[in-house]
């Protein structure tokens, strides 16, 4: 299925939007465009990208005209309350899909979005000098997998059973993360706490693995601080603060 920007840019006439039918990352060129003085708000999507980039030093599998590869340029004072800012936009993120498809995700701390037990999009979040990049894939119109993703990874087409237009995805998706945004200036972090924790399964009562490095923590989750960092209660009692890491389901 194509892209009709046209499309976009009818629903979204104010907003600075760079699409490229290919590119290594978005993440990379948004990064620029930041470091160059753009707007806030500016995105920058790619139909495919060769060098897509995920977080832990993971590659961002980005198949050409299938998923949606975006990275938005965010000027506001969101320094301080950033691991708040990562919850946003998975809750933006998981808005977007429930408004363009019907599909609602879980959400895995601190923003994977999965799909019965499945990540259907990821979120990285690049903290600059002079604003936060953030990079959202979205798996819409994949039919399959590779091999080494395929028991990981899923597609909003393989869970409602039809393909949808990515224009309306991205549409949906920049406007949630305008309403988040505004959220956060104008009642700050507590709000998007209360709500990831009501959208999540892992936040409260999950039996969870935090791999960190060569070093992982297991325990059961107990809610966030009043940053936005996991909590975890160890076997012996002992409460710890996840700052970082992946978080899985343990038995
Ligand atoms: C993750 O590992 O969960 C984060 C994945 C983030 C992927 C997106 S796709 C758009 C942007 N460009 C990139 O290279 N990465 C992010």
């Amino acid at each position: 299925m194509g892209f009709d920007l046209g499309e976009v840019r009818r629903r979204m006439p104010s907003r600075a939007l760079h699409w490229h039918r290919r590119m290594d990352s978005t993440m990379t060129e948004a990064s620029r465009l930041a470091a160059e003085g753009c707007a806030s708000g500016t995105a920058v999507i790619a139909d495919e990208q060769t060098a897509g980039i995920g977080r832990h030093g993971h590659s961002w599998h980005s198949e050409a005209g299938l998923g949606l590869y975006v990275s938005v340029v965010l000027r506001q004072k969101f320094v301080d309350s950033f691991p708040g800012v990562t919850l946003a936009v998975g809750l933006a993120a998981r808005e977007a899909i429930v408004e363009a498809t019907g599909v609602v995700c879980d959400l895995r701390w601190p923003n994977d979005l999965l799909i019965g037990g499945r990540k259907c999009a990821g979120i990285l979040l690049n903290l600059e000098s002079k604003a936060i990049i953030a990079g959202i894939g979205i798996n819409v119109n994949h039919g399959g997998f590779p091999e080494q993703l395929r028991e990981l990874a899923t597609s909003l087409r393989i869970a409602a059973g039809r393909e949808f237009r990515r224009e309306h995805l991205l549409v949906e998706l920049l406007l949630a993360m305008e309403r988040y945004t505004k959220l956060i200036e104008e009642e700050g972090i507590k709000p998007v706490l209360r709500l990831f924790a009501q959208a999540s399964s892992y936040v409260s009562g999950m039996r969870v693995r935090v791999e960190q490095g060569e070093t992982a923590l297991e325990g059961v989750t107990a809610g966030l601080d009043e940053s936005g960092f996991l909590l975890l209660r160890q076997d012996n009692g002992k409460l710890v603060t996840v700052l970082a890491g992946g978080v899985r389901p343990a038995s």
